[in-house]
């Protein structure tokens, strides 16, 4: 049975084990949100000016959308005013600064499906996101700025949760990961790199969320879900960052498991919400083991800037 929360009244912790448990949780009475919204739009509509965001598909060919997209994405993911945000998200949502960690906020688009689908605006398909090698403690926000309709959401397939489904997450590292986003050529109509979902999936249900902006949704890393392909005619647009509470990583207390097979971790993607420290390296090799010696621990985003390289990082959908 899947559960959706609307504005529960419970402690953090409780909130937390409603996710860890697979119920999704929307919160709609957080103004953060809102101001969110607003500063996305803003920076869309400087983006697409003189036309509609929801449009820019007719404007721009897909290469001239991955080009724009390539060069706006890193500068929202980074901009100080999405980080103040992102944080005051959290933090009004209940959850403590100082022993919640927080990945960047990633702006999500989807064009219609004639239109850009690949590299930076990638379709994905039914995936966990554990098996991106988050940790079981993940827990994904996801909000809409505009556009959001039946046929160019996400959706859920919940009777999935803690069960497992057959998938090729065993292809997936982290460590390539990084090296791999660091060489990717462009990826514009083509996409090379391993994007881990279920084999052959077909859901009995499917379940689809469709919060206004201004409301956030909450869901475990461990959930099945999936991009709609967009068949609306317009663009969507949305933003998603993951928490982790430190606490639950230290206690193992998270979702299941049972189907993840990918191997290193996604742990030193994530910072402090009250002090932005990273967790201390030994801390990462005590929860997830020792990486390879040649490993690239951390993607940097300055390296990738000098390449050509188009690609959206792995997540959500
Ligand atoms: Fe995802």
């Amino acid at each position: 049975m899947g559960v959706v929360h609307v504005d529960p009244q419970v402690s953090n912790k409780e909130l937390r084990d409603l996710l860890y448990r697979g119920d999704l949780i929307l919160l709609t009475r957080l103004p953060a949100v809102a101001g969110f919204v607003a500063f996305a739009r803003e920076q869309l509509a400087g983006l697409f000016a003189p036309h509609e965001p929801r449009d820019a598909h007719a404007h721009h060919t897909p290469a001239e959308l991955a080009r724009i997209l390539g060069v706006w994405k890193p500068q929202f993911i980074h901009h100080p005013r999405s980080k103040a945000l992102l944080k005051a998200v959290v933090t009004a949502a209940g959850f403590d600064p100082r022993e919640t960690m927080y990945d960047v906020p990633k702006p999500r688009t989807s064009y219609p499906r004639e239109h850009l689908t690949t590299g930076i605006a990638y379709a994905f398909p039914w995936h966990r996101d554990t098996w991106y090698a988050a940790p079981s403690q993940q827990i994904n926000w996801w909000f809409p700025v505009s556009g959001l309709t039946p046929q160019n959401a996400m959706k859920f397939d919940l009777q999935s949760f803690g069960r497992s489904v057959d998938n090729d997450s065993s292809g997936f590292d982290s460590y390539q990961a990084n090296r791999d986003r660091l060489t990717a050529a462009s990826q514009v109509g083509k996409d090379t790199r391993s994007r881990p979902g279920a084999r052959n999936h077909v859901a009995r249900d499917e379940m689809v969320v469709l919060p206004d902006p201004g409301q956030i949704l909450l869901f475990s890393g461990a959930h099945l879900h999936a991009s709609i392909e967009n068949t609306s005619g317009h663009a969507r647009y949305s933003v998603d960052f993951r928490i982790i509470d430190r606490r639950d990583v230290v206690s193992g207390t998270g979702a299941p498991m049972g189907d993840v097979q990918c191997s290193g971790t996604m742990l030193r993607e994530y910072r402090s919400v009250d002090s932005d420290e990273g967790f201390p390296e030994e801390f990462v090799r005590r929860m997830a083991g020792a990486p390879p010696e040649d490993a690239i621990l951390l993607f940097d985003e300055k390296l990738a800037a000098k390449s050509t390289t188009l690609v959206q990082p792995a997540g959500s959908s």
